[in-house]
Order: C-alpha cells, then structure tokens, then sequence
C-alpha cells in the first residue's frame, strides 16, 4: 500500500515552523495524496491560508463551520475523511490541548474526532522542549497510540542550538510513507503474544508475582497490528490497555491460564512471541481462606508450573516463528542461547537486569537477539516501541533470508 490517493490531513499549529507546512504539503501532493489543512488561528500569524490552499488545491480550514443542514460539524467530516492526520509543527500548547482533550479550536476538535492513525511532529525551543511537562505530555500521546516524530537538533529560531526543530518535511513525508507501505505487510499474518507478569494465588488475599508491567508485550502488540496483522494477546495483570479492531485480547492471572489461553488454536497462528514473565512455580495448594499469622517461620510448597514456550515449542510446525525472551542477571548469552534451543525458538530477545533502562517497568529497553541461524543483532537502549518495531524488522528478514 502507498501514500497514493489517500486521504491526508494536515494540522498547522503556529510556530514559526509553521512555514515549513508549505513544503510538506507539496510533497504531499507530488506523493499523489489528496490534501486538506486545518490551521490553528495562530498559524495564521506565521503563514497565510492562501498559501497551503493553494498547495493543496482544497480549502483550508481555521473555523468550525455549518455544513448544508446547518449543523456544526466540519470537525466530524474532516476527521472522518482522513486515512491519515498529521499535526505538524505541534507547538507546546497544542501537545497540552492534545493530550488533554481541550479543544477549543478545530484542529483538536477534529484530532479528537478523527478514526485515523495519527503523526504528531512537535516544534519548540529548546529548554521548553526540555521541560517535563512536554516529556509528559508526549509520554500520553504515545499511550494513545499516537506516532510521534521527534524534532531534530539544530539552530533554534530564538538562537539557541540543540533539539526542538520541526523535523525536516521530507523526513516526515518518509515516516508517513513508511506507514502506509508497513500498514498491511503482516496483513494475512495471525501474531500470538503473551505479555506482562503471572499471579500465582496463594490465599484469596495473597499470591506470587514478579515485577513485569506488560509494557514490552503491549508495544509487540501495538507495532503487530501497526503492520496489519491480526493478534491474540494474552495478558497476565497490568494496568495497560489496548483496543483495535484486529485484536483479541485475553486476560489471565495464572500461568496455567495463560497456556490455556496460548494453546488453544494454536495452529492458527503464523508467529508467537513470549513476552510474559511467567512464575516458574506456583504454591502446592491455594488456601480457601485468609492465612493467619503464626509462629516465626512460614514455608510454602511449590508445584512446577507448565512452560508455554517449551511446550508449545514442541508442537511447532515450521513455518510458524517463535519469538522468546530472556531476562537474565549472569551469563546472559549462554543462557539466552540455551534457550533458544531447549525451547525451539527461531530467536530470542535478550535483555538483562544489568542494563540501566532494560527490562522491567522501564519505558525503554535494551535488547540482543540470538537468532537459531547464529546470528546475532545488538539493539541500542530505545523506547519499547522501537524496540518492538526492530523486533518485527528483525522477523520480517530472518524469515525471508
Ligand atoms: O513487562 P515489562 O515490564 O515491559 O518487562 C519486559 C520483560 C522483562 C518481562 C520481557 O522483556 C522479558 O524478558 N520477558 C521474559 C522474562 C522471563 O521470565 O524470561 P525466562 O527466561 O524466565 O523465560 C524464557 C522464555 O520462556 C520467555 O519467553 C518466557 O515468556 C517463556 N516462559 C517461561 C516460563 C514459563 N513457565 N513459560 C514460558 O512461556
């Protein structure tokens, strides 16, 4: 699929970067897509409607206005015509109003009406850029699934050097692109995925868990459907969550739950990745009551739990591709790589607690994958997200070298 004929949206924020909207609309337009803009009524200060409209060959859009029947809803319409809104430059105050749902003006009325993906491309100076708040307010885009294209470093408009330009037009027309040509390369691909922690009960009150947020397994999941794919995702407890329609999401507590949940039409699935943090053992027996206290000492009996990888591993026909994960404190690589063997794993994404930034909780990882042909790819520390992008990349041409 290509940015061809579809249906783009362009916001313009005001920010002096707003003259670059001029040059990304064009390359738009020389892409094949059709274009409208909604400006801001500050982005009128830096460049004219008349401008992008004539670019654009439509009208542009500053104000809510009446359709035929008299009702309000241009904001509706636009945000229902477009295939893809991007908002770009975003400035400080419209990242606020985006993440806040305070639309007082069109272009965050329609961002929040629009059914679309949507890009975001912020513009500001630097120490602004810097302040929590923004970091804040861009982490909540994110978790809406938002796309953020981060501003590149440079001479700033007020002198300053460092990060807050708008990214360059023909970087961001890349980005978009990219979107479309990813959107459906994984679209006849059915993805299995666990993710986050197991709670194995140890009285109504109590029970065994481990520190995993889900955050690393609900990005593989995001960047799956990003591609097209259809996915199963069954989570152990977190706090997150996640809505598409090409995604059915099972909720478990227990690691014998969670097999259920993997192991039914498992044959179905074209690739499985083993994100979750399952508990190796659960207690012998689950207390019908609250345990009292007693005494100094209290031990627990442990039962093995079933390992999902290593028994689905062994029904695994071959043109499935089982992804595993290893979160290991010493000797990472051999025990990553035994992995990958035992449990008959295609590749499997290191991380170590060793690593600042890695592993549980964080928003960010760092990741090697071993692969079963021997090789070998060293991630640098990124955002999870990325993390899962380079994760499918890294899929997307061992299955097709
Ligand atoms: O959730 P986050 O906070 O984002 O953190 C992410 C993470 C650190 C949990 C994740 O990146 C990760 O490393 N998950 C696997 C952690 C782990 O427990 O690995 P393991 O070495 O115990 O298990 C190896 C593989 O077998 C894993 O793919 C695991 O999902 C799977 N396994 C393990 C035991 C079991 N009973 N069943 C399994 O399927």
């Amino acid at each position: 699929m290509s940015i061809k004929d579809k249906n783009i949206l362009l916001g313009v924020s005001g920010s002096i970067a707003a003259y670059k909207a001029a040059l990304l609309v064009r390359l738009f337009v020389k892409a094949g897509a059709n274009v409208q803009v909604i400006m801001s009524e500050d982005a009128t200060q830096f460049i004219t409607p008349l401008t992008l409209s004539t670019l654009s060959k439509n009208p542009v859009y500053t104000k809510f206005i009446k359709n035929n029947a008299g009702e309000w809803v241009n904001h509706v319409e636009l945000g229902l015509w477009a295939d893809l809104m991007i908002i770009a430059p975003a400035t400080g105050k419209t990242l606020s109003s985006l993440a806040h749902g305070y639309s007082d003006n069109l272009l965050v009325a329609t961002y929040l009406s629009a059914r679309c993906p949507v890009y975001i491309a912020p513009a500001m100076d630097l120490d602004m850029y810097l302040h929590p708040s923004q970091k804040r307010n861009l982490e909540i885009l994110s978790s809406y699934g938002n796309h953020i294209i981060e501003p590149e470093s440079g001479e700033l408009a007020s002198g300053l050097d460092g990060k807050g330009r708008l990214a360059e037009p023909e970087n961001i027309l890349e980005a978009v692109a990219n979107f479309f040509k990813t959107a459906s390369s994984w679209s006849d691909k059915k993805v299995l995925i666990t993710a986050g922690p197991t709670h194995e009960a140890i009285d109504p009150v109590r029970f065994i868990g481990n520190h995993s947020s889900g955050k690393m397994g609900y990005a593989l999941a995001e960047e799956a459907l990003s591609r097209g794919a259809t996915v199963h995702l069954v989570s152990g407890p977190t706090s997150l969550s996640i809505a598409h329609p090409n995604l059915k999401i099972t909720k478990v507590q227990a690691a014998q739950e969670m097999y259920n949940a993997a192991s039914e039409h498992f044959d179905d699935y074209d690739c499985m990745i083993y994100a979750a943090a399952v508990a190796d053992y659960r207690p012998s027996t689950v207390a019908t009551e609250k345990i009292k206290k007693k005494g100094a000492d209290m031990q627990i009996a442990m039962t093995p739990n079933v390992d999902i990888a290593l028994s689905l591993g062994k029904i695994k026909k071959p043109h499935q591709y089982a992804v595993g994960f290893a979160l290991e404190t010493e000797n990472e690589a051999l025990n990553a790589q035994s992995k990958l063997e035992r449990k008959n794993f295609d590749c499997i994404v290191l991380n170590s607690l060793r690593t600042e930034g890695a592993g549980f909780q964080h928003d960010t990882n760092q990741v090697t994958l071993y692969f079963k042909s021997n090789k070998k790819l060293e991630l640098e520390l990124k955002s999870k997200r990325e993390i899962a992008k380079d994760i499918f990349d890294a899929i997307e041409q061992s299955i097709h070298s």
